[in-house]
């Protein structure tokens, strides 16, 4: 008999974080269960911080509120924590044992991940140690294997499509090339996507190292047609061949959490197309305007279906594994499954694997975009 469970949201924020924590609060409540929320991710677990959530009060209203009611940690990976004493030196431990140890004193008979793939390792970690989890995948990126569609994404690339809407004007008043940076660590879910839906002509992603010369002749045979203007998704880790991804800054808070921050990829290829074409190009990064912000109604829809699911399956005691959309259908895979040696987790840059699921050349969104002329930089 479940009695109490608890939510905790990590990694960075996305539109539907608290859609989600709405639908399990709602069906917990339906069954006459308690629910809490761990205040900023896995380090709400470590502190034992964490507040009691309830329709009535704190989980109320928030179905179309950006960012998570509860915080959300973007750099604490508790099985390698970064300590820093009073003299300034740093350690790495692992702190996962005192977060056991907080759950189980406290009584809590399930927590929910909301987040990307390094959540859903600690989650699983945390399921070998004896907690049980469920895991709710979250992120902008769209990365997390298993799953055909991540809570969050559709709202980045909604808004990536109307900022290329909105470039377009600029490309066709003043012709010129207008360069579009998204997010998306190393996948290109999102500017593959948003290309497709704004109309883009050309896309780079990280899955294919462009070659600029290509791109550039892309836009030059535009030009021949009577185009003089053109219009460039960007996905910050798309990088020329032979080269390297864009990195803005570096910083270490320890093993599985993002210490590279990508930035530059859109302004390398708006200088190398000014260059190359003679036509004027200009760059705009989107940034967190993906991330932040009321979430779509497909987003509102997708989060309610997965917290619920979620607290469906702590019913049935089926606990250590990630709620997902697999052919359309809402369903369940084992943790181990989405960060372990699964099938779908691609090879990185650096030739290793990654836990991250990234756009493979025989995905529908490469041929359409191939179909309808889109120059991928190949
Ligand atoms: O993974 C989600 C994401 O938004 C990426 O698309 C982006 O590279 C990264 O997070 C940015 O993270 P931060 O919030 O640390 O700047």
């Amino acid at each position: 008999m479940l009695k109490k469970v608890a939510i905790l949201a990590n990694g960075g924020d996305v539109s539907g974080f608290n859609a989600v924590i709405r639908a399990i609060v709602k069906t917990a409540e339906s069954n006459n269960i308690e629910c809490y929320g761990f205040i900023d991710g896995y380090r709400g677990l470590l502190k034992n911080d964490y507040i009691k959530l309830s329709s009535t009060d704190k989980a109320s209203g928030i179905l179309q509120k950006g960012g998570s009611i509860i915080s959300s940690s973007t750099n604490a990976n508790v099985f390698h924590y970064k300590v820093v004493d009073e003299n300034g030196n740093v350690e790495y431990k692992d702190l996962s044992d005192k977060c056991v140890q907080n759950v189980k004193e406290d009584g809590f008979d399930c927590i929910f991940t909301l987040g990307g793939d390094s959540t859903q390792k600690s989650a699983r970690d945390f399921s070998l140690k004896g907690l049980n989890v469920i895991g709710v995948p979250k992120t902008i990126d769209n990365d997390v294997a298993c799953t055909d569609i991540t809570f969050g994404y559709n709202t980045a690339v909604t808004v990536a499509t109307e900022a290329l809407d909105r470039l377009h004007t600029t490309a066709e008043t003043h012709n010129r090339i207008m360069v579009l940076e998204v997010m998306g660590r190393e996948a290109g879910w999102i500017a593959l996507e948003s290309a497709i839906a704004g109309g883009a002509d050309i896309a780079l992603i990280p899955e294919i190292p462009y070659d600029i010369n290509k791109a550039a002749e892309a836009i030059k045979r535009r030009q021949e047609n009577g185009k003089n203007f053109s219009v460039v998704v960007v996905s910050e880790g798309a990088y020329p061949k032979g080269g390297e991804m864009a990195i803005a800054g570096k910083k270490d808070d320890g093993e599985g959490v993002i210490n590279v921050k990508l930035g530059g990829a859109g302004e390398r290829v708006a200088e190398e197309l000014e260059r190359l074409t003679g036509l004027t190009a200009r760059c705009t990064v989107l940034g967190y305007m993906q991330r932040g912000g009321t979430p779509t109604a497909y987003d509102r829809v997708l989060s309610t279906k997965y917290g619920s699911k979620a607290m469906e399956l702590a019913l049935e005691g089926k606990f250590n594994v990630l709620t997902v959309i697999k052919n359309g259908k809402l369903d369940c895979v084992p943790l181990e499954d989405v960060v372990g040696n699964n099938k779908e987790i691609g090879a990185l840059q650096d030739g290793t694997l990654g836990n991250v699921k990234i756009v493979t050349m025989e995905d529908d969104l490469v041929k359409t975009a191939r179909n309808i002329g889109i120059n991928l930089g190949d």
